[in-house]
């Protein structure tokens, strides 16, 4: 049973304060284990007391994680708290947990909610197997930098998808009640706008206006807040020159407040006392003082709560009842997840073994490896002609490592391999590229080159690989890259030796079956851009959205909105994705509802996403020259015609001014259908 209201009330009047600023500290998990730990960030050298550890609110794993060693240091620990408080565990399970689903953009471009979902319940099961209580996801940065490493856990460019994708996560990952044996809480994170980080280097300053918040930046949360996420992470970055982790306005009046959130705000790791490297706090008392006046509830890794809470409630320098709220809000949590009366979600290393060899499981992450790989280019080369002759070649073919960032708990050497997974394939023979009729090339990113701290300056093949590429294709024989990325790699200078290019992101446990699925053409590929793919650096940062301009681009003219030495379109726009089949797309408008006849005009089954964008033709705020607004995932036999409807409504092109008031639409709206958002404006809805 859980505890009432009433009871969790009398519990926090019964506890010391050394117990109530415990609660608010996460802590290593490895500090109540032996054994040393492996940082993701920069942890100075632990001086935890015995009695601070007991304390502790959390303990955060960022190693492999077992269910019998976890269960252990969670019932020490239960049982050495003055009051049998249970630690929360906390871990990121960003895109599965030991089977891998591919990455968070590769799931954007699938634009199938569905999948999200079913993401998050499958990270859900696998990690509350491990022990896991609350993941650090879904991260639902809108992002617009290939440059930056941290594009690869987005959802990607559009706040419409992210938001959509984000709760859809949240769903899956925390059920209808997180107290399940397979359910665990989730965090939306970063609050917000590091994906604008500068030049796209991690940890770089951000600058983002109010009306960009409110429109672009702060949807997605809010989606996340109204499927009921558990937990919000305040970013590195900060808003208004304030670090977000201590920015009352983004916590207290904004988060709370306007977006009505009830549950646990965490730092992200060390974040508190990173005040004192940017010179907004002097010490760690400071910083406690700070995180705690603007409502940060508990900290992740910097210990200045642990450290200096009690003393300055003693002190009568800090209000006693801030420290009440906060830790009722960790109390609530752990209420939440049933945790006064099983602390513990399995502590049996079978069971979590067992869990992660569920096949469906594995199916789920296969179907996701489909739907998400991206055909970019295709002159006839794919899919491959049984009987034929294949090279297989390049840094990926014989690779395990096919997870993308994020990977801590995977068995990534017991992923298959492209070269495994061909070589069982008797419909074709393996062979030099010499020999071959066709040259399969697998390169691109390596995995540990996405995620935190993994911004490139250079996001394209690499020397050697464009080398590579071109002995290849000297050979007179069609060359089918196969592109590994975490992030759009600009591979414009790649394209005109390669026949066909199927962007496979990183796809995850089942990658290497659902490539060679695609690539024989047993499946059809599906995925669309959920990023934009930039012709040149120089134009980054390029999305679909970008704000209109007074003087657009016009094909020849002068002082308009261009580049004097490349064009303004990107190299494959957002939404964009090939099929081996082809579809016609015929929309009509009545009244504010969309049609869309959708026809599969080709030979084999395939599956598009069908797309409507729109813009108020009138309105006192610059806005986007197109934005997504909703999608929806079409299969078709060939020959076969269905009719999909949208209805169009006010709150889909619903701006918001500087004060974050409400522009409604009002007059005509333009709105284009088609299969990408490189598709022009043909009808009109009217407010
Ligand atoms: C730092 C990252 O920014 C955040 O996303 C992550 O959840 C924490 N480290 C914990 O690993």
């Amino acid at each position: 049973m859980k505890k009432t209201r009433e009871e969790l009330l009398a519990l926090l009047a019964d506890m010391s304060i050394e117990e109530k600023a415990g609660q608010l500290a996460q802590i290593p998990i490895v500090a109540c284990m032996d054994g040393v730990s492996e940082p993701t960030g920069p942890m100075e050298e632990l001086s935890l007391t015995p009695e601070q550890v007991v304390l502790s609110g959390s303990v955060i794993s960022v190693l492999r994680l077992e269910a019998e060693a976890c269960a252990k240091v969670v019932r020490q620990l239960t049982e050495a708290h003055p009051h049998h408080i249970p630690p929360l565990v906390m871990k990121d399970v960003i895109h599965g947990h030991q089977t891998m689903f591919p990455i968070p953009l590769a799931i954007g471009a699938t634009f199938d909610e569905k999948i999200a979902e079913t993401l998050g319940e499958c990270g859900a099961k696998e990690g509350a197997a491990s022990g896991v209580h609350v993941t650090f996801a879904p991260m639902v940065d809108v992002v617009r930098d290939p440059r930056w490493g941290r594009v690869m856990e987005s959802p990607g460019e559009s706040p419409v998808l992210c938001a959509a994708m984000g709760a859809a996560m949240v769903r899956g990952t925390r059920g209808e009640d997180i107290s399940a044996p397979d359910r665990i809480a989730a965090c939306a994170k970063h609050f917000v706008g590091y994906g604008i980080s500068q030049a796209g280097q991690d940890y770089a300053p951000i600058d983002v206006s109010h009306t960009e918040l409110y429109n672009t930046y702060l949807p997605p949360f809010q989606a996340c807040v109204d499927a009921g996420v558990d937990m919000v992470m305040p970013a590195f970055v900060g808003v208004d020159r304030v670090p977000c982790v201590c920015n009352e306005w983004l916590l207290k009046d904004i988060l709370r407040g306007r977006m009505g959130f009830e549950g646990m705000i965490i730092s992200d790791w060390d974040d508190p006392r990173q005040l004192i490297a940017h010179g907004v706090a002097e010490d760690q008392r400071e910083v406690a003082q700070l995180c705690l006046n603007a409502g940060l509830d508990m900290d992740m890794m910097s210990f200045a709560y642990l450290t200096e809470l009690a003393d300055l409630v003693r002190e009568g320098k800090m209000d006693e009842a801030k420290l009440d709220a906060a830790c009722l809000h960790v109390l609530e949590l752990k209420n939440n997840l049933g945790l006064f009366d099983n602390p513990v979600k399995n502590d049996s290393d079978d069971v979590q073994r067992a869990v992660c060899n569920d096949p469906e499981i594995h199916k789920a992450v296969y179907e996701a490896a489909l739907k998400s790989c991206v055909l970019l280019k295709n002159e006839g080369a794919l899919p491959l002609r049984q009987g034929c002759k294949v090279a297989l070649v390049g840094s990926h073919a014989d690779e395990h490592a096919i997870l993308g960032g994020w990977t801590l708990d995977a068995y990534t050497e017991r992923t298959k391999t492209l070269l495994t997974s061909f070589s069982e394939d008797s419909r074709i023979t393996l062979t030099t590229p010499e020999e071959a009729d066709v040259i399969l090339l697998a390169t691109g990113e390596k995995q540990a080159d996405t995620g935190e701290d993994c911004s490139k300056a250079h996001p394209f093949l690499t020397a050697e690989q464009m080398d590579e590429l071109r002995r290849l294709h000297a050979l007179g024989k069609p060359v089918v890259l196969l592109l590994f990325c975490g992030r759009p790699l600009i591979i414009t200078e790649a394209l005109p030796y390669c026949s066909a290019v199927l962007n496979v992101w990183f796809p995850g446990t089942e990658g290497a079956d659902a490539i060679r699925a695609l690539v024989m053409g047993d499946e059809n590929p599906s995925g669309h851009l959920s990023m934009t793919f930039p012709r040149a650096l120089g134009q980054v940062p390029i999305h679909h959205d970008r704000l209109s301009s007074p003087r657009p681009w016009k094909e020849g003219a002068i002082y308009v909105n261009r580049y004097k030495d490349e064009s303004n379109f990107p190299l494959y726009p957002f939404g964009y994705g090939l099929s081996y089949t082809t579809f016609q797309v015929d929309a009509a408008a009545e009244s504010t509802t969309i049609t869309a006849r959708v026809t599969n005009t080709g030979s084999v089954v395939g599956e598009t996403v069908v797309q409507v964008y729109g813009r108020i033709r009138h309105c006192s705020h610059i806005r986007p020259d197109k934005r997504l607004l909703a999608w929806q995932r079409i299969a078709l036999q060939p020959g076969e015609c269905r009719e999909v409807t949208f209805p169009i409504t006010p709150d889909m092109l619903r701006m918001y001014d500087a004060q974050g008031k409400a522009i409604e639409p009002k007059g005509v709206c333009d709105i284009a259908v088609g299969e990408s958002s490189d598709v022009p404006y043909t009808l009109e809805v009217t407010f």
